[in-house]
Order: structure tokens, then sequence, then C-alpha cells
């Protein structure tokens, strides 16, 4: 080892430095494999942690916790609330005006937990959470299909919302009949009769 360091003292600087970057390539090539690995892990976590939804906007409604909101937007059609979006996005809601109603995704921010089996207003038997559209989901997101009324800069004014007043919307879609309306579409466990 003390011949080898005698030796690399006598080349010249450049030579050393050049032989040190071989040697740290050469380990970077060979740890391909291993680099593959740590990328998977990487993405595995990014899916299962990594999800940060920013909120874009706001909805401003009539309804609180307190003053109970319909359970479906449909019930209450007439009602008016407004997505009130964050200026910047304003130029993402260019021609969304030329839709007749949107799809709206907001966060249940005051619901907490959830259960696998859930009671539903409709009937006694319990259902899976999956199978309802509970605001106590392991991903508490809520969607409703609106009327978009008009709009006003970066405010949409909406009829048949049923969020709270103050939940942080997290996306917006335009809904559409030809991708969006199933005309053989069930009931599911609700039957026919609800
Ligand atoms: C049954 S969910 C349906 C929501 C949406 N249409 C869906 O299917 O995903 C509607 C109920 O969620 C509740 N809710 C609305 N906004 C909420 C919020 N920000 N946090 C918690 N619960 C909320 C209200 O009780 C409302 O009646």
């Amino acid at each position: 080892m003390n011949h080898l360091k005698q030796r690399l003292r006598r080349l010249p600087g450049f030579v050393v430095h050049a032989v040190l970057c071989v040697v740290i390539a050469a380990q970077a090539v060979s740890c391909c494999g291993d680099c593959q690995e740590v990328d998977s892990v990487r993405k595995e976590r990014t899916e299962d942690f990594g999800m940060v939804f920013n909120k874009i906007g706001v909805i401003r409604s009539p309804y609180s916790a307190e003053k109970s909101a319909p359970r479906q937007g449909k019930l209450a059609p007439n009602v008016e609330s407004l997505i009130v979006m964050n200026p910047e996005y304003e130029a993402g809601l260019k021609d969304i005006e030329t839709f007749s109603h949107i799809m709206v995704f907001y966060v249940f921010d005051r619901s907490s937990g959830w259960n696998p089996l859930v009671q539903t207003p409709w009937e006694q038997e319990r259902h899976g959470v999956f199978a309802t559209r509970s605001p106590r989901r392991p991903n508490p997101i809520g969607m409703t299909v609106v009327k978009l009324v008009r709009r006003s800069g970066s405010t949409l004014h909406v009829q048949g919302l049923d969020a709270f007043d103050g939940s942080p919307v997290i996306d917006l879609k335009p809904y559409i009949p030809q991708f969006d309306g199933v005309e053989d579409a069930n009931q599911g466990w609700l039957g026919d009769g609800n």
C-alpha cells in the first residue's frame, strides 16, 4: 500500500485526478443494478406516501356542519354556491364556461376516520365504504356534478353542490355527456326505488 502511495505521489496531479475519476465512474456503473432497486423503492414510496394535492380553490356555500348540506347536490338543485379558485389558476379556467355542468372534486375536511362497513341513511344493512358516498373514507374526497351558472374571473357560480362552506377544492373537470353519461348504469344496492 505504501509502495502504491509513494508511486501516486510521484505522478502529476492531473493524472491522479483522472485515475480517481475513472474509479468513481466504474463504481457508478457497477452499482446500476442496485440503483434500479433504489429507484423502484423510491417509486413505491412516492406512490404510497408522496401524493400531495394542492388546494386550488375553496367552496363558498350556505352549508356547514351545523347548517347541514344535502346528501347529494341533486337534492337541492337550485341552491347556489361559489367555487373561488386561487387567482393563479384563472388561466386554467379558460373555456370552462362553454360547459353547462362540471365535476367538482373537494375534500371532506371536517370528516374524520372511516369504517370499512357503512350504514347509510337509505337502509339498515351496512355496505362497503367504497360502495357508498360516505364522507368518512380512507381518502376523504367528494365529487359532485354541478350546474355551472357563470364564471366571473376565477370564481365559478354553480348550483347543486353539497359541500360545506370552506371545503378545499382539489380539481375541476367538465362533465361531458358523451364520456360521463352512462345509459345502461344501474342503481346497485340502492335499487330502482331510490
Ligand atoms: C354524502 S356526501 C356526497 C358528496 C359527493 N356528492 C360525493 O358523492 O362524493 C355529502 C355530505 O357530505 C358532508 N360534507 C360536505 N362537505 C363536507 C366537508 N367539507 N367535510 C365533511 N363532510 C362534508 C355533508 O354532510 C353532505 O351532506
